[in-house]
Order: C-alpha cells, then structure tokens, then sequence
C-alpha cells in the first residue's frame, strides 16, 4: 500500500488517498461476491490477490433479507423435475426476453451447487428422510424452492462468510465505492476509487479485474422491501459510468406483499412478507372477505407470477376493496400453528412482536418494489464490454427477462458466483503482464475524482440528500410503477430533470457522516432512474413485470432487449437488441408445456 497526493485537475488542490494494489477487486459482499471470491481461491488464486468490499459492516449485505428459498431441480418431492424444466420456467416467467445461455448456465448448475451448499453446512430445512426439503413457490411448475425457513437468506450469506473465512480471503467493510477507473480510451478497467466510512479516507484500488456484484436498484421506489441505503442502483451506474451498457431497465418486480406501513408503522412499510407465505398454502381476501386471485387466476390462484399477483392487489385496492390502511389480507391461519411456526418462524416473530399472531389472524399486504431484472450487459462468463469488468447477481441483466420466479434471484448469485469465478482465473494468466495501460492515467482520473468528492463533502447547499432521494422515490412509484403509460413517463423524465437542478444544491457534510454517502447514492440513483424511465418509454407493449394501460398486449415484435448506454453530450443512447434461441433440450422442455398446478395444494 501507498499514500499519494496527487495535484487534481484543480490544480491548487491535492487531495491525499491511498493505494492498494490487488488482483481482483469484488464490490459487494453479498452472496454473489462471496461465491466469486470462494471461486477464486478454489481455482488456485491466492486468497491475498483478492479483496472484497462492502459498503456495510461484514455479513449485512441485502443477502441476508432473501427469505423464502433458492431454486435447483433437485426433485425431492417431484422426481419428473429436472434443469431443463427450471430453465423452461424461468423463460416462461420472463416472457422470453431472457438469455437462454445464461438461464441454462444456472439452472443446470443449481442442483449440484445446492448440494454443495449443503456440505458446507447451510442450514437447510429437511424432510422427515433428512433431504433437502423443497416448497412451491409462484409459477414453478414443481417444488423446486429449497429453503432454511424462511430466513434462506441469512443463511446462505452465513454459509459463505464462514467459508471465505477458512479460505482466509480478505475482506474491507463500510467501503464505498464511487467510480471504476478506465484507462483513457475506456476500453479497460484499471480499478475503482473509494471512501472509507469510518475514517473519511480516500482509496484507489489499482486492479487487474473488478467484479462488481452489487445488488439491485428497487430501493430508487417509495415502497421497496430493501433498506433504504442498499439496492439504490451503485452496480449498474458504476458500470454505466465506466462505458459498459445497460439492459432491461424497464423491468422492475413488485413483489405482491409487502407489509403495509399504515397499519404496522412506517419503517415497515413496503418490507417483504415472503411468498413461502403463499408457498405454503396462505390465501389472499380482499376487505369484502373475497378470495379475489379466483377472479384473476382461477388456475394458479395466490402462485401466479408474481406481476399477475401484484396487478390484481392493485386493482382490488385501487375499486376500493382493499383495507382501511391500504392493503389486503393474507391468511395462512388454516394451518397447523405448529407448522406456521417452524416453515414461517422469521415472519411469524415479526409479526407477534407487532402484537399480530399469523397463526389466528390475517396479515396486511400491498405489493413492493423488488427485484430490478435490467442490469449490466454481460457475456456468458458475467464480463461487461469494458475489458476486465465484470457484473453478477442483481447487478447483471439477462437470467431473469420481463420477470424474475421467486427463488432465482439466490440461484443467480450462487451460480454467476461460479461461473465468473472459474473465468477471471482463466484470465489471470494474460493480465500478469499488466494492463498496458499508462499507470499515470489510473492516478490521474483518481486524483480527479477525489477532488470532486473532497468537493462535495462539507457543500453548503440547502437540500438535504436523503430528503431528494426521497423525492426521487416517489418520481418512479408515481411515473414508472406496477403500471406506466407514455404521459407518465414523460412527465417522470422532467421531474427527473428538475431533481437533477436540485441536486447541484446538496447539503452535505464530511465523508464519514451518513449525508456524504446520501449524495453519493442520489449521483447513482438519477442515472438508474432515467435508464428506467427512457427503457420504459422506449417499449409500446405490455410484457411481465412492464405494464402499459396505453399498450396494453404483449407485441411479438418487442421480443427485444432495450439497451442503454452513455451517448455524446452527456446524453443516454437506446437502441434494441434481439434475443436468443434457447438448446433443442430447454425448447423441448417448453414445448412440453409444465405449469403449477395450484389445486395440488388444497
Ligand atoms: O418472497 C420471497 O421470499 C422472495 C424471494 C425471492 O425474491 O427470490
């Protein structure tokens, strides 16, 4: 390590930072980051050449609030499963907006990487046999979803975390990551700039690869079910940034019950009431006592795709049958108290510690931003067009399409985790010549960069951050929500630009205080926000998670990606793509024609 202080572009100023050379850099410690560091070693890289940072304290990544499962044809229940019916499912559920290569690179995976899970110690749920025990979860065709409770995801990150810790990987908390550096003609990617929370201090990592694997960007909505400083869009307007592209924006999953804040209190409002909920047999009434998916899915009911579930939410309580506090009603108090307790144990602590005991009485739920499926622009092997960058998990786009099952967001990380793991090792052989890239432009556009954060710490504008992140919030719950036309959108991009002009006035106080990292997230935040409001704008048709009142059927022109990335001028460049074909197996798989048959569960 070395400190510099390098003259910056205002050339009365320097600003001091420090230098930590490493091989491969992860932003994002995560279940996706965690998997590509294990990946790593595992292929013989010496855990000293990697370092994976978080912006929060070790072991709290958004991992931890996944709740009800993770997916992979195991057939426990249901022998006839297999991978290509996963895949199958998963490309249904996107409406075939999906990659199929990276569908099949997951879903062929997951059986043996659960199993390898397994014998790491996660703490999976068992059946009487002592298997891996598997729930029904929305739109799968069997019971594919293994679990731990409902608390899968804490689990797992705790899994990964002990194991990274025996493979002594290092590990930087309370790291915020701001820009990835480029060498000058943005081909390659040098390393990124940082701040360390606790102390204020600036840092260059100076790195052969960067693995940005963090997260998603549904925390941009008013009622999302991630906290609020997480999930604000970093992965994607990092990359963005850095010239690699952008895909999918449009597609953002409400997920269809997330707590009501009005009746349980603000701080809990929009967070996830886990669809193993639903999985395990709950039921959805309306105010009036009507079990109403029976209008809206006679078939699959409460286990419709998440989109169909959360549209029908919103208009039972937009004709005025939701409840008194904006929700509706979801029951699972017909099971045995006893099972409730041990299938459903994190929810039904919740929910007693509120004073409201599941096993007797409904809980309140309105759909939740959730899950973004757009993200980064990847190759088969997680690299984005900037050479050596690489983006996996929530931040990569293509496994998931129009919408994402529930389940596959787990497989996603664990899977990619692999997969870009093994190919950064390959690679590390051409990159230990260098980059070739002039070591003075890594240090220049750092020195540039921190002089603009030294700027912006201790600005003395008016507008709190958090108060304009808020604001922005509400921009795309009201403009580009469960359901957006071309007038909305429109009107969402100029109040975008309108936030845009206040942002230029923040109050914002020194780097370690929570405002410096609010300002940080609201930069990211208004790049997303416009990726999703143009992306939405860009498709006339009604797809998945994409609902257009003005457009509203499926057009089978658009089987298209929408693509974005950095114009001239500053602006947003969008253009489309076609979608690939999936394998002779996956396509038999479709033509099959699996789907969830509800009624078993009754
Ligand atoms: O409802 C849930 O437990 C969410 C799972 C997921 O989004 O994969």
């Amino acid at each position: 390590m070395t400190s510099s202080s390098r003259p910056t572009n205002d050339e009365s100023r320097s600003v001091d930072y420090e230098t930590i050379p490493v091989r491969v850099l992860i932003v994002g410690a995560g279940a996706a980051g965690a998997r590509t560091a294990i990946q790593l070693v595992e292929q013989g890289l010496d855990p000293e050449d990697i370092l994976v940072v978080g912006k929060r304290s070790h072991g709290d990544a958004h991992t931890t609030w996944a709740r009800g499962g993770i997916n992979g044809a195991l057939g426990t229940h249901d022998p006839e499963d297999d991978w290509t019916i996963h895949a199958a499912d998963t490309l249904n559920e996107g409406h075939h907006l999906n990659d199929p290569a990276k569908v099949e690179a997951v879903t062929r995976r997951m059986p043996a990487l659960l199993r390898e899970l397994d014998d790491w110690g996660m703490a999976f749920s068992r059946t009487d046999e002592g298997d891996i025990d598997q729930r029904y979860f929305g739109a799968q065709s069997f019971r594919r979803t293994a679990f731990a409770g409902d608390h899968t995801g804490e689990s797992l990150l705790d899994t990964l975390v002990e194991r990274a810790q025996s493979l002594s990987i290092p590990y930087r908390e309370n790291v915020f990551v701001s820009k990835l550096l480029t060498d000058d003609g943005g081909d390659r990617v040098l390393g990124a700039a940082a701040t360390d929370l606790d102390t204020g201090d600036f840092l260059l990592f100076d790195a052969d690869a960067v693995v940005l694997a963090a997260g998603g960007y549904t925390s941009l909505y008013r009622r999302h079910s991630s906290r609020d400083d997480e999930n604000t869009g970093d992965g994607p307007a990092l990359a963005y940034d850095a010239g690699a592209r952008l895909m999918d924006m449009e597609f953002v999953q409400f997920h269809p019950t997330g707590m009501v804040g009005a009746r349980y209190g603000e701080e809990w409002d929009g967070r996830l009431v886990t669809e193993a909920v639903r999985g395990e047999g709950g039921h959805l009434y309306n105010a009036q006592g009507e079990r109403f998916m029976e209008r809206y899915s006679p078939d699959q009911m409460e286990l419709d795709a998440r989109d169909v579930v959360a549209r029908a939410i919103d208009e039972e309580i937009a004709a005025g049958r939701g409840t008194e506090h904006g929700g509706v009603l979801l029951d699972i108090s017909h099971r045995d108290p006893e099972f409730i307790r041990e299938r459903l144990p994190r929810m039904y602590e919740r929910f007693a510690d509120l004073g409201v005991d599941m096993a007797t009485e409904p809980v309140e739920v309105a759909p939740t931003a959730h899950y973004g499926m757009g993200g980064v622009v990847v190759d088969d092997a997680g690299e984005t067009t900037v050479d050596g960058l690489y983006a996996i998990g929530e931040t990569m786009a293509g496994v998931h399409g129009a919408n994402r099952l529930g389940g596959n967001s787990l497989a996603e990380t664990i899977a990619y985790g692999q997969v870009t793991g093994d190919a950064i090792a390959a690679r590390l052989a051409d990159w230990s010549a260098g980059s070739g890239a002039d070591p003075s432009a890594l240090h220049d556009a750092a020195g540039r960069h921190f002089a603009d954060l030294a700027s912006l710490a201790g600005s003395t504008g008016s507008i709190r951050p958090d108060a304009l992140l808020d604001d922005l919030r509400a921009t795309l719950w009201d403009h580009a929500g469960i359901h957006r036309d071309e007038a909305g959108l429109t009107a969402g991009l100029d109040a975008l630009a309108t936030l845009r002009e206040r942002a230029t006035g923040l109050d914002v106080a020194d780097c370690t205080d929570r405002s410096f990292e609010f300002a940080l997230n609201l930069q990211f935040g208004l790049t997303v926000a416009e990726a999703i409001l143009r992306s939405a704008a860009e498709r006339p048709e009604s797809r998945g998670a994409h609902h257009r009142p003005d457009h509203p059927e499926t057009d089978p022109d658009w089987r298209r990606n929408v693509v974005v990335e950095r114009g001239t001028f500053g602006t947003m460049a969008l253009s489309t793509a076609p979608v690939d074909e999936p394998s002779p197996a996956v396509r038999d798989a479709l033509d099959a024609g699996y789907e969830l048959d509800y009624h078993q569960l009754e």
